[in-house]
């Protein structure tokens, strides 16, 4: 029994690891960093792709920040739904695989994501974003892209919408 229930949960981290990145979160210094760098203004929506245990969605709900996280792993989906609660009514998190999710507006699309999976990202916020939105990339940035803005460990890019592109 105890060795299944062992089996079940590293086989939730290892799902994340293997479709986008392992659960490696953000240090809680760096989303500060990271959120003065992306300009974020209260009222906006920021979308988390693979919100980890929450802690981004947390700091930007500080800010007055409506966010959606989107989370493989059922026990970190659990656990930042916990201790996501206090800002319940600007957070909500989806159990899902967000590279079969189709993206709803937001101003802001957050990932903290592994090299490999960048072009593919690309791609898909390019075929699905209805909106202009800020692209944040912490750590790997996008290739063929230029930022707008970087620092030594953020990369802000500006994607315009899906539908201007083919006007
Ligand atoms: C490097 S961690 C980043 C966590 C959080 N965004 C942060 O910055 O602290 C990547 C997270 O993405 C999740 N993940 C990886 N692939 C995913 C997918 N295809 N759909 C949803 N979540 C995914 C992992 O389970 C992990 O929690």
């Amino acid at each position: 029994m105890l060795l299944l229930i062992l089996l079940v949960v590293v086989g939730a981290f290892a799902l994340g690891a293997l479709l986008g990145a392992p659960y490696l979160p953000i240090m809680r210094r760096e989303t500060r960093g990271l959120l003065a760098l992306a300009e974020l203004k209260p009222g906006q929506t920021l979308i988390d792709l693979g919100s980890g245990d929450g802690r981004l969605l947390r700091a930007a709900a500080a800010q007055d920040i409506r966010c959606i996280g989107y989370e493989i792993n059922p026990f970190l989906v659990l656990i930042s739904r916990i201790v996501c609660w206090r800002y319940r009514r600007l957070i909500t998190i989806h159990l899902a695989n967000f590279w079969h999710v189709k993206l709803p507006p937001a101003d802001i699309i957050y990932v903290f994501l592994i090299d490999r999976y960048m072009a593919r990202l690309d791609r898909k916020l390019t075929a699905e974003l209805t909106q202009p939105t800020r692209v944040i990339s912490f750590v790997f940035a996008i290739p063929g892209r230029t930022p707008a803005r970087h620092n030594a460990n953020t990369y802000i890019y500006e994607y315009e919408a899906a539908r201007t592109r083919k006007a």
